[in-house]
């Protein structure tokens, strides 16, 4: 935090090397450093201003993604920052505790800038969700996890003009924070992780090595409704979701490690705490309330939404993204049923994540049937399947020009992206 300036904080985007290989370097983007950037935390309903600056050669944007700020503040393409520039933002955490991120969204460059390192964590800290014993003290037993999978020319370069698809890019290897070939020394009987996906494209399902069961807590925007006891974890990209696991649970003898979903490993546990002694870590609360009321099942869809194609062809509602356009209107404080709806193609089509700016929505269906109970929280992406429609109850609290789109970078960049008005 600066004192005695008109910000509290800077985020600077800026060019480094990083080293991912013994003895190579390869160029990389970070904030504040050579890759990725610091944790930005806010407190539930502080206010900050956040001066941003860019270091880099080229035009970027800010974008803070799944918070729920006015679209002036919000960082999409219509704000660009060009190189050497800055500009003073101000973020309002007016929302529920909640694991989100930042990253650039410059129109064309996204997929780059987050392939080449952009990219951080923003927390939402809660004041009155501590209700369930939550670990909570960062870096010891509640850890950010970004997976990111990356690709690497034969000189151990990322670069991205050479390696990337248009279709998105899929790595051949996985990164954690930033490193390949990660390992975590767990020191704490119950640890808390909040994951992100934050690739370009690839969707990940997270399991734990040995097969046992872990509790998801919290989706995209903030705690579930009730914690679900699970034995996977699906995230496409952009999407985050916050687990528990209970190691002193675990047959510690095996060595344990969350794999995807062929069971290659991704992040290998060292199990290094005191007593393995049955600490009770169970965590249980219960909403009050259902999650839909039946007035917000029964509204009827205001805005469709079709998604098609695949590589450059992508489209949204058969058009392409066009600055100048505005393709939908909502009133702010309005809750609306969006119905997204992934038409499949003649390959039979591919996974759309779906993403709306300046709001954390409900999931009220999926073809007709309710959310499962590790979708009933707040999001504010989603992973739709080809020929799958998801209804989704959105809600503006600010006024401002939005983005949706999907959050392949690469779909984005091609286009696959629109713009709603909030008034
Ligand atoms: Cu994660 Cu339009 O953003
Ligand atoms: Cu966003
Ligand atoms: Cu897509």
């Amino acid at each position: 935090k600066q004192q005695g300036s008109d910000f509290d904080y800077e985020v600077v985007a800026q060019e480094g090397t990083t080293q991912f290989f013994d003895g190579t370097q390869t160029k990389t983007y970070g904030y504040n450093g050579n890759l990725l950037g610091p944790t930005v935390r806010l407190k539930e309903g502080e206010t900050v201003k956040v001066k941003v600056r860019n270091e880099l050669n080229e035009p970027t944007t800010f974008h803070w993604h799944g918070l729920e700020i006015p679209g002036s503040e919000d960082g999409g393409p219509q704000d660009e920052i060009q190189p050497g520039k800055s500009k003073i933002v101000t973020l309002k955490a007016d929302q529920l505790a909640a694991t989100l991120w930042y990253h650039p969204h410059p129109h064309e460059l996204t997929s780059k800038q987050v392939f080449k390192g952009l990219g951080g964590m923003l927390y939402v800290d809660g004041t009155d969700q501590d209700f369930a014993n939550l670990p909570k003290n960062y870096g010891v037993d509640d850890i950010p996890l970004i997976f990111q999978d990356r690709i690497f020319d034969e000189d151990q370069q990322l670069n991205y003009e050479e390696l990337m698809n248009s279709d998105g890019t899929i790595g051949d290897v996985s990164l954690v924070n930033g490193t390949l070939h990660p390992k975590l020394t767990v020191t704490q009987p119950v640890m808390r992780f909040r994951i992100l996906n934050g690739s370009n494209a690839r969707n990940y399902t997270f399991r734990l090595s040995n097969g046992a069961s872990f509790t998801q807590i919290a989706s995209d925007g903030g705690l579930l409704n009730e914690p679900v006891e699970t034995d996977e974890l699906t995230l496409s990209p952009s999407e985050r979701s916050e687990i528990l696991i209970d190691f002193s649970k675990l047959d510690s003898d095996e060595p344990v490690a969350i794999t995807d979903k062929k069971g290659n490993v991704l992040l290998p546990f060292d199990l290094d705490f005191e007593s393995k002694a049955m600490k009770n870590s169970t965590v249980s609360w219960a909403a009050d309330e259902p999650f839909l009321t039946k007035e917000e099942k029964d509204l009827p869809v205001s805005k469709e939404i079709e998604l098609f194609g695949m590589m450059d062809k992508v489209t949204i509602n058969g058009q392409k993204f066009d600055p100048n356009r505005i393709d939908f209107k909502q009133e702010k404080d309005v809750s609306e049923v969006w119905e997204i709806y992934n038409k499949p193609d003649h390959m039979g089509g591919m996974i759309h994540p779906f993403h709306i700016h300046g709001t954390q929505f409900k999931i009220i269906s999926r073809d007709g049937k309710g959310p499962a109970p590790n979708e009933q929280g707040l999001k504010d992406s989603v992973l739709i399947e080809p020929g799958e429609r998801v209804k989704l109850l959105v809600t503006f609290p600010e006024k401002g020009i939005y983005m949706y789109h999907c959050h392949i970078l690469e779909h984005e960049d091609n286009g696959m992206m629109g713009q709603v008005e909030v008034y």
